[in-house]
């Protein structure tokens, strides 16, 4: 065990989808084996922008919890808790806030996206725009000194950094961590219309996907756009298609590359065998979800557990924040 302390967080605003296992979850489940590892349900988050209509914020902190656990995520081996369980995070973020310039937020490409994008959610709220400023606070909170997270998350976190800094130089301590990203290098996992995988463009594949429906979204998916006919040669380098052999059966990739350059099998072959390996992979999962969600008072205990011990660490590091600043 290396003495490294991880946190990250996902919202729950719906149920997880493949994109999620690609680009969080996969990596989670490594990480616990070497770190000490936080994982946070950000059901806060999740509020900034479904307040108007709250009420799934907590079955979908459950079912995502759920799909975690059933993706490999060990409550033996990594603490799991839900934000708002620990209201410590609001009594960091609001310490946190009184020092970070409007400029900083109002810069921050997130949220210029976010208001433009999510129109009818209204996200252009006091709350809103200090987002990164409860993420800091999240994160330090736990004095985390690793963050996974993706691309789009980058600015959030230096803007973390540079709240450690400026705090650390008010107040002449050494509370915080700075904290440094960390980018999973696995290939892109896109939706089934080549966009990025999102709940909200309808070109997602559940975690727990019955195999009727993941037959018909595998066989809907993108693929190269110039191989119109069954002997037009592929280019598996643009092909979604491709990418998911790479992240689902590494060991096909070369001859499936080789049938599609050539262009031995078609496309719908291509797809068919594809369906196969991702149904597979998707069995076990959604399999062990069902038996989890049997139980909910099992997942409400691990929560429980997982709420007390981030407390402690959050007690303390809130005495120390408010030591530095003579409250
Ligand atoms: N903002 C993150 C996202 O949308 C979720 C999140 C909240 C998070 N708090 C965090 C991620 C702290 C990493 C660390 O994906
Ligand atoms: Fe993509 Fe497979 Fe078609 Fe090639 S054969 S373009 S890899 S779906």
């Amino acid at each position: 065990m290396e003495n490294k302390t991880i946190l990250s967080g996902m919202r729950p605003t719906g149920k997880l989808h493949l994109g999620h296992w690609v680009g969080a979850l996969s990596n989670w489940t490594r990480l616990q084996e070497k770190y000490h590892c936080y994982f946070m349900v950000a059901d806060w988050h999740a509020l900034m922008s479904e307040y108007k209509d709250s009420s799934s914020i907590k079955e979908f902190a459950i079912d995502n919890v759920a799909d975690w656990l059933s993706c490999g995520i060990d409550p033996n081996k990594s603490n799991i808790f839900i934000q708002s369980q620990v209201p410590e995070h609001l009594e960091l973020s609001m310490i946190l806030s009184v020092m970070v310039p409007l400029g900083w937020l109002l810069r921050c490409p997130t949220f210029k996206d976010q208001v433009k994008q999510l129109k009818d959610k209204e996200v252009n709220t006091y709350a809103f725009l200090g987002y990164p400023v409860l993420q800091s606070a999240d994160i330090l909170l736990y004095k985390a000194d690793t963050v996974p997270v993706g691309e789009d998350q980058l600015p959030h976190l230096e803007l973390c950094r540079e709240i450690v800094r400026k705090f650390h130089l008010i107040t002449k301590t050494e509370v915080f961590i700075e904290p440094q990203p960390l980018l999973t290098n696995i290939p892109r996992f896109l939706g089934i219309d080549g966009r990025k995988m999102s709940k909200s463009y309808k070109n997602d594949i559940a975690l727990d996907e019955d195999d009727k429906n993941l037959e018909i979204k595998v066989l809907a998916m993108f693929t190269d756009p110039q191989r119109k006919r069954r002997n037009d040669p592929g280019r598996p380098q643009i092909c979604n298609v491709f990418s998911s052999y790479l992240i689902f059966k590494e060991e096909f990739k070369d001859e499936v590359h080789d049938w599609c350059i050539k262009a031995k099998k078609g496309c719908r072959d291509c797809k068919k065998m594809l369906y196969e390996i991702i149904k597979d992979f998707i069995a076990p999962i959604r399999e062990k979800k069902e038996e989890l969600l049997k139980d909910k008072n099992y997942i409400k205990d691990i929560l429980e557990e997982g709420r007390k011990k981030a407390k402690n660490t959050a007690i303390q590091t809130i005495k120390e924040t408010r030591e530095a600043l003579k409250l």
